[in-house]
C-alpha cells in the first residue's frame, strides 16, 4: 500500500545503494591493513625510493618464500608506484635479499645471523658487501622469511625509517591460531558479517580467493594456523568425502604459512566411523582416531591438528564412560603427536543445568574445576584452550583462574574477536584494552610476576608449547566483519598475539595508519574513538563487572536483564529488590575467590579491597552500597548509563570531524554504524535504568531516569489503526508500552499536538525494526510530510521469531524540522507480515545550529 500524499524523494535504502557506487577513491575495506597506499607525504616517498633497491633476490622456492617475494613487489608498487626487479642470483647493485639463514650462509658467507632467532621470528638488516647496500630478510624458517617482509612493509606503511635495518623479532609463543566458527551449510556461529568463505551447502565453496586473501592478512600478523568449522563440530568435516576438501583449503592456507586445523566431534568414532563407542579407553576407538589421522595426514602432510569441544552445551564428552578430559585429550593427541600435530582441548565446560536456587552453584568455578585436579595428566600436545574469563566472552569479566592452575599442562588464552556480547559489529567496540587486562593480569601463580600471557606462552612453568587463540566471524560481507573499524580488532589479536607487550594505543595507531593513512588528525581521532568504545559500551550495557544484563538466552544483543535468572545457564546476577551482584567469596558465597592464588585470592574475597569495576562479579551488596569512588551502586548504575551514550554522540561527533578526510564509502558506512549504535546505546540505558529503579525503588539523584519530558510515549499519542500492547521484557519499551498496527489493511496512524515553543528540531522516532516483514513509515508535520523510511534493517533476533524488543528497537531521526505551538505531528506507518510497525515514542530535541 502507498501512503496518499507521500512523493518518494530517495528512500534510504536507495542513497546507501548510491553511496556504494559513487566515489570513485571509495574504498570497500577488502584490503584490510595491506592497502599498500601511496606515502601521501613525498619527502617520505623520497626516501623510500632511495632505502629500498630495486631488484629483489629471493634464495628459497618454498611456496612461503615465493609469497614473501610476490608481497614485496606488491607492496612497493603500491606504496611507490615502481615494480622490483626479480633476479636469481645477487646482481652487482643494491638488492633485496630474501632467505633463511641457511640459505643466506651460502649466499652471502660474510653474514651471520644474530644468535637467539627462533622459528618464525625474523631479522631485518641491512649490510653493506663490496660498496652495495643488502637489505636482508632473514629468519629460521621460511614463515620468518614471509613474516619479515611483511614487517619491512608494515614500516614503510608506518612511515618509519629504512635506511640502516637491524631489527630482530621474535614471536612471543608458537601457538598464534585463528578458529573461525563456520558451518558446513555457510552460516556462521555468531556470524554477523555474511556467510562462510569457506563452507556453502555442506560443501568447502569452489572458489578459495577469499580463503587465500584471508590467509594473507592473517600471515601479515604472524597468525600461523586456523580452524575453519564450528567447535559445535558436524563430524562430517573428517569424513572420507570431506578430506579432499579440507585439502584445497590447505592448498590455500600453504603460500601464507598457515596451517589447517579441523574442530571434531567426540561422537565421531560412532557418527562416521561405524562404531558402537566413542570410549576414549576403547582400543576400538583409538584405532579409529589412529587411522582417521592417518588418513588426513597422508592427505596434507603439513596439517595442525585439531579443537575439540566436549561435554559442553550440549556436546558429547568423555563423561558418556565415566572418563576423563585428559583421556579425551590424549586419545587424539597421541596419533597427532607421530605427524607434528596439536589437539585445542577446550577448557569451556560447565554444566547449563544448574539449579539456580542453589547459591553456592557457580558457573565461574566450572573450568577450575573440571580442569586443575588434571595437571599433569595431558600429553604435550594437547593444549588447553581456556577462555580470558571464567563465564563466557562477557564486557567484564576477571582472568580465568585456571591460568594459574595448571603448571604441568599446555595452555593457549582464547579471547573473542567476534563481538558476540560487545554489540555485534553493530556497535563500534575495540577489545585491545580488554584483552590487555587479562593478557597483563598477575596471577601470583608462582610469585609475583607472573601475568597471564606469560603463563599460557609457558614462560613460568615451562610447557612446550601454548600462545593464543582468537575466535573470529571473519565472512563474505566485502569489508570482512561488516563493521569498517571491527577489522582492528582481528588485527589486534594477531599483534598481540605476536607481542603481547605492545600497548593498545600503538595498536591502535598502527591499525589506523595502515587502515586510513598517516594524516596525523585522523590517526590521532580513530585511535581515540577505538579506545574509547570498550569503556562507553561497558558504561551504557553492564557495570561494575554484573555480567548478564543482555539476553543470554539466545541472541546475546539487546537488553534482557532477568533472562540470565531463574535458569540452568549460569549467568546469574541474582538482581532483586534488595540487591545485586553474585556473592563468590569463601565467607558467605560459592568460593569461587579461592580458585585464584593469594594475594589475589584475598584482593576479590574481601569487600574493601575488589575493585570497583567487578564489585558485582564477586559480591552481592545492597544497591545503596558504596563504592570506593564515593558513589552508591544504584547511581553508578544511572550515571554510567548516562555517560556511556554521552560518551558515543562524542564518537560521532569525532568521527564527522574528518569529513573530507576518509574516502566516502567508508566514511558513510561508518557513520551510519555510529549512529545506529547511539540510538541502541540509549535502548540499553533506558532499559537497565528502568530497571534498576524498579528493582530498587531509589530515584536517580539527577532526576534523568523514567523522566524524558522531550519524549511523547506512542501509547499515549491519538491512535488510528494502531493499539497499545505490553512490551516484552518490559523493560526494553520506554514505560513497558508500544503500540502496533492491528487492522487488516495495515494502516496505521499515532498523533499529537505539539505544545512546545516554535523553532528547528529533531523528531527521532523510536520503533522496532523486525525481520519479519518492511513495514514503511512517514512523518508529518501539519500535514506535510517530512520524512518516510523503511523499517528493512535486518537487525539481530532469535532464530525463531523476530519481535519487538530489546534487539530490535531502533530510531530514526527527521532532523532540521520547522515546529509551530499546535502543529499535529503524526507518525503513518503501513505494517508488513509479522511486523506490525511497532512504535515506542517520539522524541524531540533541539536541531543543533
Ligand atoms: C558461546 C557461544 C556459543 C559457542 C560457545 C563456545 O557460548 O554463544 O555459540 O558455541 O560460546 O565457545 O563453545
Amino acid at each position: 500500500m502507498k501512503i496518499p500524499g507521500f512523493s518518494p524523494v530517495i528512500l534510504p535504502a536507495l542513497s546507501w545503494v548510491l553511496a556504494l557506487a559513487t566515489p570513485a577513491r571509495a574504498e570497500t575495506g577488502y584490503d584490510g591493513w595491506l592497502r599498500y597506499a601511496e606515502a601521501d607525504d613525498v619527502s617520505r616517498q623520497k626516501s623510500y625510493e632511495k632505502s629500498l633497491p630495486a631488484v629483489v633476490v629471493t634464495l628459497g622456492n618454498s611456496e612461503v618464500e615465493q609469497s614473501a617475494q610476490t608481497e614485496l613487489i606488491r607492496g612497493a608498487r603500491g606504496m611507490l608506484g615502481r615494480t622490483e626487479r626479480i633476479e636469481t642470483a645477487l646482481p652487482a647493485e643494491n638488492t633485496i635479499l630474501l632467505g633463511t639463514v641457511e640459505e643466506l650462509k651460502k649466499a652471502v658467507p660474510t653474514f651471520n645471523a644474530p644468535a637467539g632467532l627462533i622459528a618464525d621470528g625474523f631479522y631485518l638488516k641491512t649490510i653493506s658487501v663490496d660498496g652495495r647496500k643488502i637489505l636482508i630478510v632473514t629468519a629460521v624458517n621460511d614463515r620468518g622469511v614471509l613474516y619479515g617482509t611483511f614487517t619491512l612493509l608494515r614500516k614503510m606503511g608506518l612511515h618509519e625509517s629504512i635506511t640502516a635495518l637491524d631489527d630482530q623479532e621474535n614471536p612471543y609463543a608458537p601457538v598464534r591460531v585463528i578458529n573461525q566458527w563456520d558451518n558446513l551449510n555457510g552460516t556462521i556461529e555468531r556470524g554477523y558479517a555474511g556467510g562462510s568463505i569457506f563452507w556453502a551447502n555442506g560443501h568447502v565453496v569452489p572458489d578459495l580467493t577469499r580463503v587465500g586473501d584471508y590467509a594473507r592478512l592473517l600471515a601479515s600478523l604472524g597468525i600461523n594456523g586456523c580452524s575453519i568449522n564450528n567447535v559445535n563440530a558436524d563430524p562430517h568435516a573428517i569424513d572420507r568425502e570431506h578430506i579432499p576438501e579440507l585439502v584445497r583449503v590447505a592448498e590455500a592456507f600453504r603460500p601464507w604459512g598457515v596451517k589447517l586445523f579441523v574442530c571434531i566431534n567426540f561422537g565421531s568414532p560412532k557418527s562416521i566411523g561405524g562404531l558402537d563407542t566413542f570410549d576414549p579407553l576403547d582400543p576400538r576407538v583409538i584405532d579409529f582416531w589412529n587411522k582417521k589421522v592417518d588418513e588426513i595426514y597422508t592427505a596434507i602432510p603439513d596439517f595442525g591438528g585439531f579443537i575439540m569441544k566436549a561435554d559442553s552445551e550440549g556436546e558429547l564428552g568423555p563423561s558418556a564412560y565415566g572418563r576423563t578430559h585428559a583421556d579425551a585429550a590424549n586419545v587424539v593427541a597421541r596419533p597427532l603427536k607421530a605427524h607434528g600435530g596439536i589437539v585445542f582441548y577446550r577448557g569451556f565446560v560447565y554444566n547449563h543445568h544448574a539449579d539456580w536456587r542453589n547459591l553456592k552453584n557457580d558457573r565461574a568455578r566450572a573450568a577450575y574445576d573440571n580442569f586443575h585436579h588434571l595437571d599433569g595428566q595431558f600429553d604435550d600436545n594437547a593444549i588447553v584452550q581456556i577462555k580470558n574469563g571464567p563465564i563466557d566472552f562477557q564486557v567484564r569479566e576477571p582472568a580465568s583462574p585456571l591460568f594459574g592452575g595448571l603448571e604441568k599442562t599446555a595452555m593457549a588464552l582464547e579471547v573473542q574477536i567476534t563481538q558476540e556480547y560487545l554489540g555485534q559489529q553493530r556497535h563500534l567496540c575495540f577489545e585491545v584494552p580488554m584483552w590487555k587486562e587479562t593478557l597483563d593480569f598477575d596471577l601470583h601463580a608462582k610469585g609475583a610476576g607472573t601475568p597471564v600471557k606469560a603463563l599460557v606462552a609457558g614462560k613460568v612453568f615451562h610447557q612446550a608449547v601454548g600462545g593464543f587463540a582468537g575466535v573470529a566471524n571473519v565472512g563474505l560481507d566485502t569489508n570482512w566483519l561488516a563493521h569498517p573499524l571491527a577489522m582492528a580488532n582481528l588485527y589486534g589479536f594477531g599483534r598481540l598475539a605476536w607481542n603481547p607487550d605492545l600497548s593498545s594505543r600503538q595498536i591502535a595507531e598502527e591499525w589506523t595508519k595502515l587502515t586510513f593513512g598517516n594524516d596525523p588528525q585522523v590517526v590521532k581521532t580513530i585511535s581515540d574513538m577505538q579506545l574509547k568504545s570498550w569503556p562507553a559500551y561497558e558504561n551504557y550495557t553492564g557495570p561494575l563487572g554484573v555480567g548478564g544484563l543482555t539476553d543470554i538466552i539466545e541472541v546475546h544483543y539487546g537488553p534482557g536483564i532477568e533472562s540470565s535468572e531463574r535458569n540452568g545457564w549460569g549467568q546469574w546476577h541474582r538482581g532483586d529488590t534488595y540487591g545485586i551482584g553474585m556473592d563468590r567469596t569463601v565467607a558467605t558465597g560459592t568460593g569461587y575467590t579461592a580458585e585464584y592464588h593469594p594475594p589475589v585470592s584475598d584482593l576479590y574475597e574481601l569487600l574493601k579491597t575488589c575493585p570497583d569495576e567487578l564489585l558485582l562479579f564477586f559480591h552481592h551488596v545492597p544497591y545503596d552500597y558504596v563504592l570506593h569512588s564515593g558513589k552508591t551502586v544504584i547511581q553508578h548504575v544511572y550515571d554510567s548509563h548516562y555517560e556511556g551514550v554521552e560518551q558515543v554522540e562524542k564518537l560521532i561527533e569525532q568521527w564527522q570531524s574528518l569529513k573530507g578526510k576518509i574516502d566516502e564509502q567508508r566514511y558513510n558506512e561508518t557513520l551510519a554504524r555510529l549512529e545506529y549504535q547511539v540510538g541502541h546505546a540509549a535502548v540499553w540505558r533506558d532499559a537497565v535504568c528502568q530497571w534498576f529503579f524498579k528493582m530498587s525503588g531509589i530515584p536517580d539523584k539527577y532526576n534523568r531516569v523514567d523522566n524524558d519530558p522531550n519524549r511523547i510515549e506512542a501509547e499515549s499519542m491519538k491512535l488510528d489503526g494502531y493499539v497499545s500492547f505490553d512490551v516484552k521484557p518490559w523493560e526494553t519499551a520506554s514505560r513497558g508500552k508500544a503500540i502496533e498496527v492491528v487492522t487488516t489493511n495495515n494502516y496505521g496512524s499515532a498523533s499529537f499536538n505539539y505544545a512546545g515553543k516554535p523553532g528547528w528540531y529533531n523528531l527521532a522516532v523510536q520503533y522496532y525494526d523486525q525481520t519479519n516483514g518492511v513495514s514503511q513509515f512517514t512523518l508529518r508535520v501539519a500535514g506535510q510530510p517530512v520524512d518516510h523510511w523503511l523499517a528493512d534493517d535486518l537487525l539481530p533476533s532469535r532464530n525463531v521469531q523476530s519481535l519487538p524488543n530489546g534487539h530490535t528497537s531502533t530510531r530514526h531521526t527527521a532532523r532540521g524540522v520547522a515546529l509551530r505551538t499546535g502543529d499535529e505531528i503524526k507518525i503513518e506507518a503501513v505494517a508488513d507480515g509479522g511486523e506490525r510497525a511497532c512504535v515506542d515514542y517520539l522524541e524531540i530535541s533541539l536541531a543543533k545550529p
